[in-house]
């Protein structure tokens, strides 16, 4: 057994310092020079060099932002009762985004700590909605593929059977497959403006009028959109019906804190009236810590978050934001039709807003390979599965480095056609293989097995694009049996893949 009263080796007295509260609490310059240096390894978003998670406007608005945040640090949104600058702020981000969403005064909704928290809730409400009014007690929405996985999350938190649409060629869920999906136990359907693999807006118009015909009430998810396409159909470009304008639509879930260019932790779920937000209301009156009620997910709710999504609405402003739509979309077409120029690579569908996805349409050009290269170019850009492709999130700040990702980009794409082992390295090869691996339960528990151990006793930092995707046989660096399959697979497959 260890002794444990053995004076501690160097090792671990400094893993004692990393992982013990000290004793004697330390300055706070220290500690906040320590924070800092944690970040040195972290995404260089203020360079644009991402395409995803943050969504920065400058040092200028960030330090507004703080403020703002900071006057609201420690109020708490749980009892709505309590803090009333904080009730006032959340009607307030409610009233605004209802009008802009053309509801009407009966549309009533909450803030929410984010996209996901927005998600969950509408399927909490129309699980129990359906339950209550139409005693449907196996309940099942309808989703397209493309809906995100926050859906797929509230399916497995609230048992509601998720029941997949596919799409149609132009990558919008297909009505005809949606229709057939309803049953007698379907409490919602959901149509995404856009959905976030490639961009693009689903049928809205058509899918309300199923969701009219059928009584089903239908959520537009407009996570990223909520607070881009208003603005886009302000400028005059094209954007098709999908706010409250479209009858069948009963609720939107909208995010302050992307497109609003607010602090992270704020979002918004709204319905056409309030007899249907009644139904995500909790409350229990038997709690000996008195009676709770409870309007989200969330008990403690951060004022900060509220604060500084009401200040960004009220900073920026509908001329502040047409101006960042235009230029997001403006920058968003340059990429596309840049990348759309480089012969071995398309975008996927006709995306018209801020988010895009593009492949490889060439043999030769592993786009998996291509992202590892762009990596190591500076550029930290997101894979995609079915079909494999990368991801972009447009920001105003991409505006400044559209010239240099397409010069680096062709630049890269030359690189791989003429290395073609590159595919079969680092991340490329691992993420081939996830997007290939007909076993998807195997892909699974890798990915739990994974977190399992950044979760773990030791919380180690893994890096997926190094690690072996299944470490039971053999693990660490070298590829085990089930990996070496699943790479021979691959080889053949690309072998005899089809290209146009
Ligand atoms: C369409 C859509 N819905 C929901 C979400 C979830 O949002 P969050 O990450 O804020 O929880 C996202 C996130 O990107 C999204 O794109």
């Amino acid at each position: 057994m260890k002794d444990r009263s053995a004076a501690p080796g160097k090792d671990e007295k400094m893993k004692k310092a990393e992982t013990c509260l000290p004793k004697k609490g330390r300055s706070h310059k220290e500690i906040l020079n320590e924070l800092r240096g944690f970040g040195k390894n972290d995404p260089d978003y203020k360079k644009s060099r991402t395409w995803s998670l943050v969504y920065y406007l400058g040092e200028g608005h960030t330090r507004f932002l703080q403020q703002a945040y900071n006057y609201y640090f420690s109020a708490n949104g749980l009892n709505p009762t309590v803090f009333q600058s904080l009730k006032r702020m959340e009607s307030e981000v409610v009233r605004i985004t209802a009008n802009l969403h053309h509801g009407d005064r009966q549309v009533a909704g909450v803030m929410t700590s984010g996209g996901t928290e927005s998600c969950l809730l509408a399927v909490k409400t129309y699980r129990d909605m359906a339950r209550e009014q139409k005693k449907i007690k196996k309940p099942e929405m309808v989703l397209p593929t493309t809906a995100h996985v926050a859906w797929e999350k509230g399916a497995k938190y609230f048992g509601v059977k998720a029941v997949h649409a596919p799409l149609d060629k132009s990558l919008r869920v297909d009505i005809k497959a949606v229709k057939k999906l309803i049953n007698k136990n379907t409490v919602m359907i959901l149509g995404s403006a856009p959905e976030y693999p490639h961009g693009m807006i689903d049928p809205i118009e058509e899918l309300g009028e199923i969701a009219k015909d059928k009584n089903i009430p239908l959520h537009v998810d407009a996570c990223l959109g909520g607070y881009l396409l208003p603005f886009a159909e302000m400028l005059g470009y094209p954007v098709p019906a999908w706010d409250y304008r479209v009858e069948g639509v009963t609720s939107i879930s909208a995010d302050t804190h992307k497109y609003g260019f607010s602090a992270k932790g704020a979002s918004t779920v709204t319905y056409r009236s309030i007899e249907i937000l009644k139904y995500q209301l909790y409350v229990y009156e038997n709690w000996p810590g008195g009676i709770f009620a409870s309007p989200a997910l969330l008990g403690t709710r951060p004022g900060g978050a509220y604060a500084a999504a009401w200040a960004a609405l009220q900073s920026i402003g509908e001329n502040g934001y047409r101006k960042l739509t235009k230029t997001i979309i403006e920058t968003a077409e340059k990429l596309k039709a840049g990348i759309e120029a480089i012969p071995e690579l398309e975008v996927l569908g006709k995306p018209m807003g801020s988010v895009f996805a593009y492949r490889s349409k060439s043999r030769e050009v592993n786009i998996y390979a291509v992202g590892d290269q762009m990596e190591k170019l500076g550029w930290q850009i997101d894979r995609l599965q079915f079909p494999e492709a990368l991801h972009a999130m447009v920001t105003p700040l991409h505006a400044g480095i559209v010239k240099q990702y397409l010069k680096d980009l062709r630049q890269t794409v030359r690189m791989v056609k003429g290395k073609p082992e590159l595919s079969e390295k680092g991340a490329a090869a691992m993420y081939g293989l996830i997007a290939n691996i007909p076993l998807r339960g195997m892909v699974r528990k890798n990915v739990l097995k994974m977190f399992a151990e950044m979760y773990g006793p030791d919380a180690k930092m893994i890096d997926p694009t190094t690690t072996s995707l299944s470490s039971d046989e053999g693990g660490g660096d070298k590829p085990d049996f089930a990996t070496r399959m699943a790479m021979a697979y691959l080889r053949v497959k690309n072998r005899f893949r089809k290209q146009d």
